[in-house]
């Protein structure tokens, strides 16, 4: 199982980072937030790009915001796996997903608690990346939704049907009891439980 580390918890972002270069994470996971598609907002881009500085893993951008547009060309900017953007935006989802490709970016989308799976279905052929939301996006240390282990299935008889060599990754409230309900996923996203432990790596290592 790969792991993708998510810092928006950290009290000490550059420090957190630091450590997490030490360990065998596979992921920076980085959520962004404008304010509009969640109430919460992140830092800015030009401080996110100071941040990044300090580590030295792949990213696998998060972006809950209202215009993935205006994000995919800066983040594309750095060391990015990954940028995902929420189904839920409606508008432009083709145009915005062939966007991140253009870069040479893996692209994928993200589907909050309640929208069902079939809105994925038109974008199925050009994805890379499904990103199961097992909390409702917004902030970290929020508890796995139980009902999430039967929507990870349905996502992947989804991509199975398709043939789709899509991964499937779950946000949210992950930590090594809710694990054993994503075990159909191929990258667990996990904030909280890292970041405020004392060993980042005993807590990955419990996650794989
Ligand atoms: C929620 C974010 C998640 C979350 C992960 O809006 O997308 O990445 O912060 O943190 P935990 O593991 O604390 O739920
Ligand atoms: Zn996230």
């Amino acid at each position: 199982m790969k792991v993708s580390v998510s810092f928006l918890s950290s009290s000490n972002i550059p420090e957190d980072l630091k450590k997490l270069n030490e360990t065998d994470v596979d992921y920076i996971h980085m959520d962004i937030m404008d304010g509009k598609f969640v109430l919460a907002k992140t830092m800015p881009f030009r401080e996110m790009r100071n941040i990044y500085k300090y580590t030295n893993k792949r990213l696998d951008v998060h972006l809950m915001v209202e215009d993935p547009k205006k994000y995919i060309p800066l983040y594309a900017e750095l060391n990015t796996e990954y940028i995902t953007f929420h189904v839920e935006v409606m508008d432009r989802i083709e145009e915005n997903l062939e966007l991140i490709k253009s870069y040479g970016i893996k692209c994928g989308l993200a589907i909050k608690p309640n929208t069902p799976v079939k809105a994925l279905v038109p974008y199925l052929p050009l994805l890379d990346l499904v990103l199961v939301m097992s909390v409702e996006p917004g902030k970290g240390g929020q508890q796995f939704i139980s009902s999430t282990e039967d929507k990870i299935k349905e996502v992947r008889a989804l991509l199975d049907s398709y043939h789709s060599n899509a991964v499937i990754s779950v946000d949210g409230g992950i930590n090594e009891e809710t694990k054993a309900m994503c075990y159909e996923c191929d990258i667990l996203t996990s904030g909280s439980y890292i970041i405020n432990s004392k060993s980042f790596q005993k807590r990955i290592d419990s996650l794989r």
